[in-house]
């Protein structure tokens, strides 16, 4: 196993063989809180927020937090209170942007399916842009704002077609998927976009996927759409805004990886003389780091050649494992220097084959009551869980300094039933 001693780094360390967020005991934590349980620092995403920020100090730019990633309250008022836009994809996303006290004119949504409901509240609430995915998409924002009788900026997320190299699942920019607007068919919405008398096209903009780990792919983008803007003005369209989408990954297995100021050294000298302001919609990196799901060893078992770690969290709590095969590195609560160490299999309580955190990895032999952290959980991990099997979903917890606050209660059996009924349709 990884030894922890060599991946030292904020804000999840041992101190004397114990494991603490912050200055944060997790098993203490974890016996006030129950398990299996979310927790998050909040020093560490303010961290992040300021770097990737800084990064692009010397441009005019907007960072719009990708809700999804993690859109517990608390959290989307963390970055609210840095001065962060959002990033939103549904109405229930800018319902709970709106209800962290975002300021409607940092909120840009993007999306491939947005309902007509969507755009009428987007309208509404006057956001800052709608990043456009299709002409019809386009057509029904217009209509919609005549409608209202109110203005609206909108931008077009274009597909530049270039490879992020990524997970299958979560590639997003070849032509072969659904996102975008083929970038050969940009400058015809335009021209079309002049008859147009609410909606005005401002911007273009991409989102090649995430968890990317190279650089390269962005600015292959970036040029791609620093062409299009150029030919755009050449044909007297005006434009202000670029959006660059997310996409940032980060090292879940110590893998080399890109900073927010690498981005920045790739795309800005592309970028940069275009004098538009830029909008980032980074999701994974302000949080997967900052968090953790800790959970507990249920029972320890042989089957064949095979060693099972059961614990009390499945994929229902953390899907990233089962769906893309991604990797959270676990670590034990306690630090048992001469421990010995086992190959096993850590499976949560689903009855499904999928149901896995681990396979053959080597950990510090446990037993039943021990408890363990998946690292790097704080993106696309309570954003992604379910009650499957009928298993309330577990409770959110935020760190700072020595404090901890629950951010979201653990749910209730009454919770797991609540509006079930039969009523007349
Ligand atoms: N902007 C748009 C339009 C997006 O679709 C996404 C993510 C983001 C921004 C934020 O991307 P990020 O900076 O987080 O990479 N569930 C998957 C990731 C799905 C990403 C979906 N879109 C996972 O757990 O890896």
């Amino acid at each position: 196993m990884s030894n922890p001693k060599t991946r030292i780094s904020t804000p999840l360390q041992y101190h004397q063989s114990e494991l603490y967020l912050e200055d944060v005991k997790l098993a203490s934590l974890l016996k006030r809180v129950g398990s299996p349980a979310y927790i998050y620092s909040a020093t560490e995403m303010e961290k992040r927020y300021r770097q990737f920020d800084h990064a692009f100090s010397r441009v005019p730019h907007q960072v719009c937090y990708a809700v999804k990633a993690n859109s517990n309250l608390e959290i989307l008022r963390l970055f609210r209170r840095l001065g962060g836009g959002f990033d939103i994809v549904s109405g229930g996303e800018l319902f709970r942007a709106l209800e962290a006290g975002a300021n409607p004119a940092t909120i840009v949504f993007s999306g491939v399916g947005k309902t007509i409901e969507e755009i009428d509240r987007g309208l509404a609430r006057r956001i800052r842009q709608f990043n456009v995915e299709s002409v019809q998409e386009l057509q029904l924002i217009e209509a919609r704002a005549l409608a209202q009788n109110r203005r609206q900026i909108v931008s077009l997320r274009v597909n530049p077609d270039v490879d992020p190299k990524t997970h299958p699942y979560i590639a997003t920019g070849l032509r072969e998927h659904k996102f975008g607007i083929d970038i050969r068919e940009v400058a015809e919405i335009f021209r079309a976009g002049r008859a147009f008398k609410k909606v005005r096209l401002e911007g273009i903009g991409f989102h090649i996927g995430s968890q990317i780990l190279d650089v390269k792919p962005f600015v292959d983008a970036a040029c791609i759409l620093a062409d299009s803007v150029k030919q755009l003005r050449r044909a007297g369209f005006r434009l202000t805004t670029l959006d660059l989408g997310g996409g940032l990954g980060i090292p879940y297995q110590m893998q080399p990886a890109p900073t927010p100021r690498d981005l920045a050294n790739g795309i800005l000298p592309i970028l940069a003389p275009l004098g538009c302001e830029l909008v980032f919609e980074p999701g994974r990196w302000l949080v997967a780091a900052a968090g953790v799901l800790a959970t507990s060893v249920l029972f320890t078992k042989r089957n064949g050649k095979k060693n099972f770690v059961v614990v009390d969290a499945g994929m229902n709590d953390l899907l990233r494992p089962s769906l893309y095969q991604a990797y959270h590195e676990i670590l034990p609560t306690r630090w048992k220097s001469r421990a010995t160490r086992i190959r096993v299999d850590v499976v949560g309580p689903i009855c499904e084959t999928g149901d896995f955190f681990a396979r053959d990895r080597v950990l510090q032999a446990v037993e039943a009551g021990d408890t363990l952290v998946l690292r790097d959980a704080g993106a696309y991990g309570f954003s992604l869980a379910s009650q499957y099997n009928s298993h309330p979903r577990c409770v959110e917890v935020m760190v700072r300094g020595r404090k901890a606050f629950t951010i979201r209660k653990r749910e209730t059996y009454e919770d797991l039933v609540r509006g079930e009924g039969m009523r007349k349709a």
